[in-house]
């Protein structure tokens, strides 16, 4: 399916100068949204996954309904001061700011292995914090997947010897 579609560009969008990808469309189209979601699913099929992280705020959007999908756990990875109860962090650069990032201590089981799910590979920096939070809890990182990649950001070489799966690129 040619997802592109469903994907609306909005320029300097939130700032001047970023051209911001926005998924919304995509969500609304029932089908198109269902199809994302099961290609993710396949991707996931034999890795041996047993839990998706995915970082707020579209990566829950798209993670919940690919560990619905698997019948595994969701664990959120969130912006500093959300999760209520003991928390590791990390500190993180974005396409536009700086942020620290979150996950609960007990989240993840030694050993663990883990898909890490977000609507956007941009600059590298939300996924390499999370892979970050995820291996210091013990988890393994089997596999990422995004439903975008701005290749001119070049935030795949942040994920040298991780496999990786991008639905669309810009
Ligand atoms: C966006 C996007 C990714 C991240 C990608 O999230 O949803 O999580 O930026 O950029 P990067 O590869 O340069 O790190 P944002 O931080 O805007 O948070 P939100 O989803 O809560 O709006």
């Amino acid at each position: 399916m040619d997802y592109k579609e469903h994907i609306a560009i909005v320029e300097n969008w939130p700032k001047e100068g970023i051209q911001f990808k926005d998924i919304t469309p995509l969500m609304d189209n029932g089908k198109a949204f269902k199809s994302a979601v099961d290609d993710i699913v396949d991707y996931a099929q034999d890795k041996e996954i047993e839990l998706v992280v995915g970082p707020e705020a579209r990566g829950f959007i798209v993670g919940c309904p690919v560990s619905y999908a698997l019948e595994i756990g969701f664990a959120p990875v969130r912006k500093e001061g959300k999760l209520p109860r003991e928390t590791i962090k990390v500190d993180y650069g974005l396409e536009y700011g700086n942020d620290v990032l979150a996950i609960h201590k007990d989240a993840i089981k030694p050993g663990q292995r883990v898909l890490i799910i977000d609507d956007l590979l941009a600059t590298g920096g939300t996924i390499e914090a999370t892979i970050e939070l995820v291996e210091q809890l013990g988890g393994v990182v089997a596999g990422c997947a995004f439903l975008i990649e701005l290749t001119y950001l070049d935030g795949r070489k942040k994920l040298d010897g991780y496999d990786v799966c991008t639905l669309m690129q810009y």
